[in-house]
């Protein structure tokens, strides 16, 4: 594939910094951060049969020791990338594979129906941002936690309710809620869980808390690559039910920079590096 550009995540921050892998096996030296992209097809193997060089594809390869997509070229597995979205920018199509996915794959572990009501906390980031539109999509009513400089933003994803996460009384408004997409972390989620329904379900992406109240069910979700699921996201792209936000483009030789960026934990929708033609 070749790389056209690529999203940056706290994953690759947090690995670049020493941390984020669970065992030495999790990185290979050299490593190429960066693992979604959207590019090119360039060359296909031998056992692929539905593309060829030329297609326009994104991808999330995984949580492969050496992902690689920060660079011009790089292999991926033909059941790890889709067609892009029609008709949007190749800088969107690179933001969204990992946080799709990702919210894509708590809303399936939350299966809330149509009317149900369904809290995203973090409403603006990369997961967030895209989580709200999700459930919005399955006709959920979204109530959306932010700061003060993302309200309106997020208000216009289709929350139905947005509130000042540094409100100190905010919570005060949360009742009974059923559903909780959470990836802030696993005190974010125990500060919420008195805001919850006895028989609450909750979908962590950012780690899980240490007590449950029994009752409420916790479901730890990781990322995992699936041609299958980007397509779905594509089409709700193309279709405009779903769109990614993104702050900021940096070229591929100022990716310190844009490290530098996450790292300070404000980041509306996501960060692209900038690769190729
Ligand atoms: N398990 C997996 O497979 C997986 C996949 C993807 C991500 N993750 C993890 O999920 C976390 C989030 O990643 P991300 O890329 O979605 O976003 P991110 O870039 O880490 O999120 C930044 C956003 O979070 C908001 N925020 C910060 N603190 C908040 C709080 N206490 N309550 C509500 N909003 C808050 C900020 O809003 P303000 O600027 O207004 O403060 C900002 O818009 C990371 O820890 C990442 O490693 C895990």
């Amino acid at each position: 594939m070749a790389v056209q550009a690529a999203g940056l995540n706290p994953s690759d921050v947090k690995i670049r910094a020493g941390g984020g892998a669970r065992s030495a096996e999790a990185i290979q030296f050299p490593y190429v951060a960066g693992r979604e992209a959207a590019g090119r097809v360039v060359e296909v193997g031998a056992a692929v049969a539905d593309l060829e060089p030329g297609d326009e594809v994104f991808a999330f390869f995984g949580w492969a020791a050496r992902p690689g997509g920060h660079a011009e070229r790089l292999v991926v597995a033909a059941s790890a990338l889709a067609r892009r979205p029609v008709g949007i920018p190749v800088e969107q199509a690179a933001g969204l594979p990992l946080a799709g996915l990702t919210a894509l794959q708590g809303l399936e572990a939350l299966q809330p129906r149509p009317g149900d009501r369904v809290l995203v906390t973090s409403g603006s980031g990369g997961v967030g941002h895209l989580g709200v539109q999700l459930a919005v999509a399955l006709g959920c009513e979204v109530i959306a936690t932010t700061g003060p400089a993302n309200l309106a933003f997020v208000r216009e994803l289709g929350a139905a309710e947005v509130l000042d996460y540094r409100d100190p009384d905010h919570r005060r408004r949360l009742r009974e809620v059923p559903y909780l997409l959470d990836s802030v972390g696993p005190q974010n989620i125990a500060s919420y869980l008195p805001c919850l329904s006895p028989e609450a379900s909750v979908a962590a992406v950012a780690g899980m808390p240490s007590e449950v109240p029994d009752g409420i069910t916790i479901t730890p979700i990781r990322c995992e690559a699936s041609s299958e699921r980007l397509g779905r996201l594509a089409a709700l792209m193309t279709e405009s039910r779903l769109s990614v936000t993104v702050q900021q483009v940096f070229p591929l030789e100022d990716a310190a920079v844009a490290h530098r960026v996450l790292e300070g934990g404000h980041v509306r929708g996501k960060l692209v590096l900038a690769v190729g033609p």
